[in-house]
């Protein structure tokens, strides 16, 4: 059986991208995706986390999570970057299913079920990992890893000069999990912005009557349409899927032990992801922190790793 993950998304397009790469690995046993508000509404990001599955339909089906109303959510508008509904205006039709329990639920009984083997991969704002901690603090131990995108070390915010959007979105539950004794990776926008896929990935990408081919070709053009108005930029940015390949290629990251906390209060700072690098630092240690990727090996594995199909490997080893 592959490593057991959970991915823990707010789909978004690169959130999308890093599913079709989880779910194509044969070394990863995708055991739950669940949703979380943030790209778009809790209810939306159900609504895409389903209707992504749908479009893959993996041999062997994740558990899903519904996402649900955060309790400190910060208001922010993405939909200049993915369209209203997330995922370009897609217009997925999505089955209706059975109920699906709440992400927190799903996490807590994965991890549960399967103390120190679990590995949950964040792509969006931490409120389902910050409630699993506060309604069971030990599960914060049970956790393989957590492996996160977001923060900034150095460089400028994304949602504000000084926050990056996951953070941004739900400080106070990043702050919970930060300060949590889970053992954390933390991929940050110093490291995921150096990365701009450009136009030409669109004659690397699998065959369309694949799935994994057909949606990448429904979901981004819409991406390099927002980020061409929003940012004038040719090229786009795949924070999340450089996070899964953080996960499954740890060997092209380089990362350092550092002391990270989160500001939930200032007016121009709330959010901000802050790190402790004095000379004689007063923090603790307390996760770690991707500073440098070998980019090119990186983008090659993205590219071949899409193209791994579940339904000829058969799903999972
Ligand atoms: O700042 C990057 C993060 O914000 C990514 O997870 C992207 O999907 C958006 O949620
Ligand atoms: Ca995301």
């Amino acid at each position: 059986m592959g490593r057991k993950v959970i991915l823990d998304v707010d789909p978004g397009i690169d959130d999308a991208m890093a599913i079709c790469l989880a779910l194509g690995n044969p070394d990863l046993d995708v055991v739950a995706v669940t949703a979380v508000g943030g790209n778009v509404s809790p209810a939306q990001a159900t609504r895409n986390v389903q209707a992504i599955i749908e479009q893959l339909d993996p041999p062997r089906w994740p558990r899903l999570g519904a996402a649900s109303e955060p309790d400190n959510r910060l208001a922010v508008d993405r939909c200049g970057l993915y369209g209203s509904d997330g995922l370009g205006e897609s217009g997925f039709v999505v089955a209706e299913r059975q109920h699906l329990l709440p992400s927190e639920k799903v996490i807590w009984d994965q991890v549960r079920d399967a103390p120190h083997a679990v590995t949950i991969i964040c792509l969006g704002p931490l409120t389902n990992i910050a409630r699993v901690f506060l309604r069971d603090p030990e599960v914060a131990t049970l956790v393989d890893r957590i492996i996160m995108t977001g923060g900034t070390v150095s460089g400028p915010g994304n949602i504000t000069p000084a926050a990056e959007f996951n953070m941004y979105c739900d400080p106070i539950s990043a702050q919970v999990v930060f300060r949590s004794p889970s053992t954390k990776t933390l991929i940050p926008l110093d490291v995921t912005n150096r990365v701009e896929l450009c136009y030409d990935v669109f004659n690397k990408l699998p065959e369309e009557s694949t799935r994994v081919g057909r949606l990448m070709r429904q979901l981004l053009p819409h991406a390099f349409r927002g980020y061409r108005r929003q940012f004038g930029l040719e090229g786009i940015h795949i924070h999340d899927t450089l996070t899964l390949m953080a996960a499954v290629r740890p060997e092209l990251f380089t990362t350092k032990p550092m002391a990270g906390d989160v500001e939930t209060q200032g007016e121009l700072t709330i959010g901000q992801t802050i790190f402790d690098r004095r000379r004689v630092p007063a923090w603790r240690h307390n996760m770690e922190v991707a500073v440098e990727m070998q980019k090119e090996a990186v983008i090659d594995a993205i590219l071949t790793g899409l193209k791994n199909d579940p339904h000829s490997t058969g799903g999972p080893a």
